[in-house]
């Protein structure tokens, strides 16, 4: 029977991969096996938890502050062993991560077909993001399947040549997954119920919900970041609700600059149904996330997106989202205009779904067992 073999292992891929996980499993006349690489340990494990994937293979790669050469180096070996034992017949990635370019890369060196979930997304800055715009290139430079979220990205990738008839435009499958931990909050509450002591802590104040993790931001950028929460967080109006991630380079930085803070709540990374609790709670994101600025468009939260460049323009162009780098000021200042000109707030504060309707992973799939057909 063909046999596809998705190959994930950070938070992010997890999120956007479950749902087409679940959706090749639907397909009773392929198999589908799970590899993690592991590459995030905790944050990955709070996504299979809520989402129930179990995965076949885990290589359980994980160091603390690990660089990218140790990493991709452990990858490479990693997956190659699997990819040796597990034969599959087509291999699936996501995105821009370490694991996928090297689950890709992997399955090249065995001349495995690849289908590239999220193709064709372009800054066209090879370092913002930084690795994860060189990362696609390689990516999309293998694949034979390219799943574009939106006409933006099938653009971008039929500019590069590549043949129209390997480019699908599915929708993006973040979209997929949300509308599935929206449904399941919605059945049962007590999933996202843990910011309840926040919320009421909080009550009366706007929240403005905090994520950052970009590599590109480290150091300098990242105590930017940290010193214009601070000076937001002095107002009395407001409160901050910001899940850090486990990366030391960023731990290091909030810890000691927003320590102390009152109105600043530094929790440990939230699962799916908790972080989609605080996306709903929230009146403003402030983000460097790639994921952040595909969900808060789709639930009308207007995103002040800390870099120079997105790989994602839909979100700005819909104005929900809007890039203002990380000079401390310009963050300050771009936070207070939403907070007290109802005008500017109300001009972002409107639900599109430029990413996608939900249905992506079931059109992945289907076009996956469409080829497998062909290939049998
Ligand atoms: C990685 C991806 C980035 C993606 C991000 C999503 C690469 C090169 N980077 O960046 O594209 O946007 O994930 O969050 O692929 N850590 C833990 N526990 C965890 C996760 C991370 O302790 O569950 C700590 C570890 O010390 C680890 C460090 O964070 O060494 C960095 O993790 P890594 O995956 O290398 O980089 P991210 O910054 O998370
Ligand atoms: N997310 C989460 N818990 C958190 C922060 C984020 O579940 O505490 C989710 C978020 O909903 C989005 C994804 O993680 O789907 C984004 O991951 P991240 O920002 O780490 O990576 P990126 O998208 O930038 O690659």
């Amino acid at each position: 029977m063909y046999k596809n073999m998705v190959i994930f292992g950070t938070r992010p891929e997890a999120i956007k991969l479950f749902p087409v996980i679940n959706a090749l499993k639907q397909q009773s006349k392929m198999r589908c096996e799970v590899l993690v690489s592991a590459q995030h340990r905790e944050m990955l494990d709070q996504v299979l938890s809520i989402t129930g994937i179990t995965p076949d293979y885990d290589l359980n790669i994980m160091q603390p502050g690990q660089s990218l050469d140790a990493l991709t180096a452990r990858l490479l070996e990693g997956i190659g062993h699997v990819l040796d034992q597990a034969k599959p017949d087509r291999v699936v990635v996501q995105g821009d991560t370490a694991t996928a370019m090297v689950g890709a890369l992997a399955a090249y060196y065995r001349q495995i077909p690849v289908s590239h979930v999220e193709a064709g997304l372009r800054s066209y800055d090879i370092y913002q993001p930084w690795p994860e715009e060189v990362n696609r290139k390689i990516i999309g430079s293998i694949a034979d399947q390219h799943f574009a979220p939106t006409e933006v990205s099938a653009g971008a990738l039929k500019a590069e040549a590549v043949p129209a008839d390997r480019v699908f435009v599915t929708g993006n499958t973040v979209i997929d997954a949300l509308h599935w931990i929206t449904d399941r909050i919605a059945h049962r509450p007590e999933l996202a119920a843990n910011l309840a002591e926040l919320e009421s802590r909080f009550a009366g104040k706007k929240i403005i919900g905090i994520t950052t993790h970009r590599r590109e931001n480290f150091g300098d950028g990242m105590e930017n970041i940290a010193s214009a929460i601070k000076t937001i967080a002095a107002r009395d109006d407001v409160a901050c609700i910001f899940p850090v991630h486990l990366n030391p380079n960023v731990r290091a930085v909030m810890d000691k600059m927003l320590g102390d803070e009152p109105n600043v709540a530094m929790i440990e990374p939230l699962d799916y149904p908790h972080f989609a609790r605080l996306l709903s709670i929230s009146h403003i994101m402030l983000t460097d996330s790639g994921g952040v600025q595909e969900e808060a468009p789709a639930l009308g939260k207007p995103v002040l997106v800390m870099r120079d460049t997105t790989e994602r323009p839909e979100g700005v162009t819909a104005g929900t989202a809007k890039l203002i780098g990380t000079d401390k000021n310009r963050i300050v200042s771009e936070i207070f205009t939403l907070l007290d000109d109802d005008t500017a707030y109300s001009a972002m504060a409107r639900a599109h779904n430029p990413f996608g309707d939900g249905k992506a992973s079931q059109r992945i799939a289907e076009i996956i067992w469409n080829a497998s057909r062909q290939k049998t």
